[in-house]
């Protein structure tokens, strides 16, 4: 190996504040993926990047890396223009699961590669597979085909996709690099970027229920994703959000594939529409099938109206191998055991609903997993849960617990009624879409 690549000189050269080459970089990636670097450098890389940052080139170009590790979709004969949307993840964020399909009866293809939940953010592919049988381990070849007889696929990370992705998150998880704007851009784009998109959407939240808390932080790296996915010649934008209360009323796997499938039937709460529709919104004008947000809207609306998103669902479900009748009876979808209302013994106001909270109760009930390995219940977490600026007299459900243990149970309502405050003045609906950028 030439020795100005080899590992030492190359982590020196960074934690001495150099920009690192594109071949630097590449040899970085390289090493990650063919594991010709040990975990102590590459960890040693990480946090020389951490410390001294990489300039908008070098962030490019360990994206590209990143991306050219593993396989690239080809999706060139699916004859839509493609786009998908992403988000950082959040509480009660299910807006994949009917977002794709309005999308999709639009006319724009969603090729969509989702991830499981890990600590307390939900997963969109443990939602999709508490419908019996549905499959989300599709090969890339599979995904291509699908794409292009229906034009949507919501799948599985497969370990063909960007596998340099994985050894280096796994490091970070244990280096404390997590944080890191440009390796988090590299991250996430390197695996968009892989799936055969033309166009992508970011949802990038803030707030006690985000993985970045601080409202600038994420408008940073909502910033940062825009400008590399522009270099990378793939149109990108990204519409900063609230999660500080969860999304919707529901969270749990079960309970949020049935709040989507209200969404499909035009019956969703009205802050899962608004950003569902924002989102949407921005996917249309990018596919350059509206040319106006408002039109986008209407477009979108129309696929709820007529029942368009809803017989693309079907398709997908059918497709990937799930019970489509739950679209028509979503009590075929996993119930728990145990059901529990949190009523209010007081009139007043909700003057918050802490997502943080209810994330962590609901992983108590075992909807979440806290370690990779870990299994999820499909059936537990939480419905009709207040919203911030609700009205409740004596007597109101706050929320219901969905539980399969009753020790988990009684620890779940403990933790809800204390996530959940009341005041005795009215307050506004808090703002949920900060900003578009891009
Ligand atoms: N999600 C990812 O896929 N990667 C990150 O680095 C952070 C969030």
């Amino acid at each position: 190996m030439n020795a100005t690549l080899f590992p030492q000189h190359l982590i020196a050269r960074k934690r001495d504040g150099h920009a690192l080459t594109s071949e630097e970089i590449e040899a970085f990636v390289r090493g990650a993926t063919d594991g010709s670097w040990a975990d102590y450098q590459l960890s040693a890389m990480l946090m020389a990047i951490f410390l001294r940052g990489m300039a908008t080139a070098e962030t490019v170009a360990l994206t590209e890396a990143m991306m050219n590790s593993g396989l690239i979709a080809d999706l060139s004969s699916v004859p839509w223009p493609k786009v998908d949307k992403h988000s950082t993840g959040g509480v009660g964020d299910k807006v994949s699961l009917h977002l794709a399909p309005m999308v999709a009866a639009c006319g724009v293809a969603v090729p969509m590669v989702s991830g499981r939940g890990l600590g307390h953010t939900g997963g969109t592919l443990d939602k999709l597979e508490s419908i019996p049988g549905f499959r989300v381990n599709l090969s890339l070849e599979e995904y291509a085909r699908q794409m292009e007889a229906i034009g949507v696929a919501l799948i599985g990370q497969t370990a063909e996709i960007a596998p340099a992705d994985k050894k280096l998150y796994a490091l970070r998880d244990v280096t404390a690099t997590v944080e890191c704007i440009p390796l988090i851009c590299a991250s996430i784009l390197s695996k968009k970027m892989a799936e055969g998109i033309d166009a992508l959407v970011l949802d990038v939240k803030f707030g006690r229920g985000a993985f970045m808390k601080d409202k600038s932080r994420a408008r940073e790296l909502a910033a940062a994703m825009v400008s590399i996915g522009r270099a990378m010649c793939k149109p990108t934008r990204a519409v900063l959000t609230a999660m500080d209360q969860p999304l919707g009323h529901a969270v749990g796997n079960a309970l949020e594939m049935a709040e989507s499938i209200a969404c499909l039937r035009g019956q969703g709460p009205a802050d899962l529409m608004e950003l569902t529709f924002v989102l949407g919104e921005q996917m249309l004008l990018l596919a350059g099938v509206a040319r106006t947000p408002a039109a986008a809207r209407q477009q979108l609306a129309q696929t709820l109206a007529n029942g368009s998103a809803l017989a693309k669902f079907r398709e997908i479900v059918t497709a990937q191998g799930g019970d489509a009748r739950v679209l028509d009876d979503p009590t075929r979808l996993p119930s728990a055991t145990l059901r529990a209302e949190i009523v209010s013994r007081n009139a007043g106001y909700v003057t918050d609903v802490n997502a943080l909270e209810i994330a962590h109760a609901a992983l108590r009930l075992g909807a979440g997993r806290a370690r990779a390995e870990d299994a999820v219940d499909p059936a537990v977490g939480f419905s009709q849960l207040v919203k911030v600026g609700d009205g409740v007299m004596p007597g109101g459900v706050l929320a219901v617990v969905h539980a399969n243990d009753h020790d988990k149970l009684a620890e779940a309502r403990t933790m809800v009624e204390r996530a959940i405050t009341l005041g005795e003045e009215a307050v506004p609906k808090p703002k949920l879409i900060e900003e578009v950028l891009g």
